[in-house]
């Protein structure tokens, strides 16, 4: 009897079938490389929408208010916390930070919270002589909007 008629699965089989399953694995592949480029893109498209924490911090550390009496003041109280990421402080120039505080509250309730103090932040943010006026002006050029 020749090989080719005891053999459930002829040659020719075997080798397509091998082919197949090559294809196979490898249209699987290819399909979980795209997924990972779409999702990287994802991922990237996410980190874009914004700038890094690093650039959020390096801008909060140069901004100086351009009132020379607030300027004083917030050198003196604001900055040690507001440019401190450690302290939990929304940091000056955060501006899609400080834009979600104003929207979720108000800038009177934001106010209220600098004089009355909150969470890490000692009543009057330290700056026990201002005045409505100054938080104010401090609050606009902190949250630079
Ligand atoms: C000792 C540190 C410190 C100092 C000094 C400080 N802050 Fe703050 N500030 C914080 C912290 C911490 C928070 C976040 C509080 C929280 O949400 O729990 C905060 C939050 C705020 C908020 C948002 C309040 C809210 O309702 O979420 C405003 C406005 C603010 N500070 C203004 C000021 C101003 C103006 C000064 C300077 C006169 C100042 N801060 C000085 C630590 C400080």
């Amino acid at each position: 009897m020749a090989k080719s008629q005891i053999d459930p699965k002829p040659y020719k089989g075997q080798y397509s079938e091998q082919k197949y399953n090559q294809g196979y694995s490898m249209g699987h592949s290819i399909l979980l490389r795209n997924i990972l480029i779409i999702a990287s893109t994802i991922l990237f498209t996410a980190c874009d929408s914004g700038p890094s924490k690093q650039d959020v911090l390096a801008t909060a550390q140069t901004l100086v208010p351009k009132d020379p009496v607030v300027a004083e003041i917030y050198q003196r109280t604001c900055r040690n916390c507001h440019t401190v990421e450690a302290t939990g402080a929304p940091l000056t120039g955060d501006q899609s930070h400080w834009a979600d505080l104003i929207s979720d509250s108000s800038k009177e309730q934001l106010l209220e919270n600098v004089i009355n103090g909150k969470g890490g932040m000692p009543p009057f943010g330290l700056c026990m002589e201002c005045g409505m006026d100054e938080f104010s002006a401090l609050i606009d050029f902190m949250s630079q909007q």
